[in-house]
């Protein structure tokens, strides 16, 4: 087991009507004015937002809104919020929606006490210690960023989709409504769905061997996930699948899954380069492409780690073959996600031979010349990798 640093400094608030408590919890907390950020139109459409809003005025807490982050979360919403943030004297964000309005929350809370501006943390990674509080109320489980350490951002100028990831960004409170994701299409239920189980994939597959208190954590998340997911799609109203599926989000990217290990993620840097390319992709739908098309890829670096997960996952049957198991486990992880209804190939996803040579530059600013861990990968592997995904 490598040496590792763990933080986790949430506090989950978690059940039916925890939304109420935002107010109070905050007040606790010492909050005096908040910035309020939320999504385009399901907060607003689905009442929440004026409950967060009365909770905060019952608390006497002031807030300023900013609304409007679009799925993929761009800078320039962003900028607009750190200069109201800065003139408002904001001390807390509270993020109402996905991951994509909890990284723009990050993003602003980040650059809210800086002078230069937030960009330059997404281009420099320089870590940053002065940033305000975050809270969030979750309205979708699958970036797992309501405890994460990490913020995905796109700028559209630069054609860019890049992370930064820090401690001290990760959210201080999280409230958890299974019942506030009943309203969510099927679609972005499976979206989320494919994006925690690649949170665990990432992380099981690395360049070391077992780890079995972190292997065995993260396999029973995989579990859950894999039995709870067809639970919810058939049921979309029950409240113990969305809550299994709710609390597994979170637990498959806080960290724990993956302590003490190397980790992969050279299939997310993958993916968000199709983000980037086209921010109408959706990142759980883009990863139910790249992955399984990776993993065909690198799977001969260690045959028998995919043999394994196939027989823990998919209950296979070992057949003396490593390498025949290790190709039936990919079949399933690609079957699974189909079976969620999402995409197999980069074609249902509008993307085309010619857009492969558009991202390999931009993957290298990114993630330099070498990136991953199971197999050390260059430009001629993603190129490779993304031609296989092409391939279904
Ligand atoms: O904008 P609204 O109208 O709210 O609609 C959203 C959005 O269109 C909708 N939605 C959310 N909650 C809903 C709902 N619709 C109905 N009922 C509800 N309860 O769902 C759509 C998607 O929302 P989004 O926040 O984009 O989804 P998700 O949570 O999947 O976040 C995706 C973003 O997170 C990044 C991704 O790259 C992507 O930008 N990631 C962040 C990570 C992190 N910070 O640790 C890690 C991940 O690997 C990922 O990269
Ligand atoms: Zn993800």
């Amino acid at each position: 087991m490598e040496n590792f640093t763990f933080v986790s400094p949430t506090e989950f608030v978690f059940g039916r009507g925890v939304e109420e408590e935002v107010g109070q919890k905050l007040a606790d907390r010492g909050a005096h004015r908040v910035l309020l950020h939320y999504g385009g139109r399901s907060a607003e459409e689905s009442g929440l937002l004026d409950r967060i809003r009365r909770s905060l005025t019952n608390a006497s807490l002031e807030f300023v809104e900013v609304g409007g982050v679009r799925p993929n979360p761009e800078i320039t919403l962003i900028r607009e919020a750190v200069e109201i943030g800065k003139a408002q004297g904001v001390d807390w964000v509270l993020a109402v929606g996905g991951g994509s309005v909890i990284d723009s929350a990050k993003a602003i809370a980040n650059g809210i006490p800086l002078e230069e501006d937030v960009w330059e943390l997404f281009e420099t990674k320089r870590p940053n210690k002065e940033v305000l509080p975050i809270a969030v109320v979750l309205t979708i489980p699958a970036a797992g960023s309501e405890a994460s350490k990490n913020t995905v951002i796109s700028n559209d100028a630069l054609g860019r989709k890049t992370g930064y990831g820090s401690d001290y960004q990760r959210p201080k409170l999280a409230f958890l409504n299974p019942e506030l994701t009943f309203t969510l299409p099927p679609f972005q239920t499976a979206a989320g769905l494919t994006d925690m189980f690649c949170h665990l994939l990432e992380r099981f597959f690395d360049d070391m061997g077992a780890v079995p208190v972190t292997d065995n954590l993260n396999l029973s998340l995989m579990k859950t996930v894999r039995s709870e997911a067809p639970r919810v799609l058939a049921d979309p109203d029950n409240y113990d699948a969305r809550a299994n599926i709710m609390w597994a989000g979170m637990l498959c990217h806080q960290g724990l899954a993956g302590v003490g290990r190397h980790e992969d993620w050279a299939t997310h840097a993958l993916e968000h380069e199709l983000s980037a390319l086209d921010p109408a992709i959706t990142h759980g739908a883009g990863l139910a492409v790249m992955f399984p098309a990776w993993m065909e890829y690198v799977f001969d670096e260690n045959p028998a780690r995919f043999a394994f997960y196939g027989q823990e996952i998919f209950g296979l049957a070992p057949t003396g073959d490593v390498r025949a198991d290790a190709l039936s486990a990919i079949d399933e992880t690609r079957a699974f996600f189909a079976s969620l209804g999402m995409p197999t190939s980069l074609g249902e996803l509008g993307v085309e031979e010619d857009d492969i040579e558009k991202m390999l530059p931009t993957l290298k600013q990114n993630k330099g010349d070498v990136f991953g861990s199971f197999k050390k990968l260059t430009a001629d592997d993603a190129r490779a990798i993304y031609r296989l995904a092409l391939g279904y």
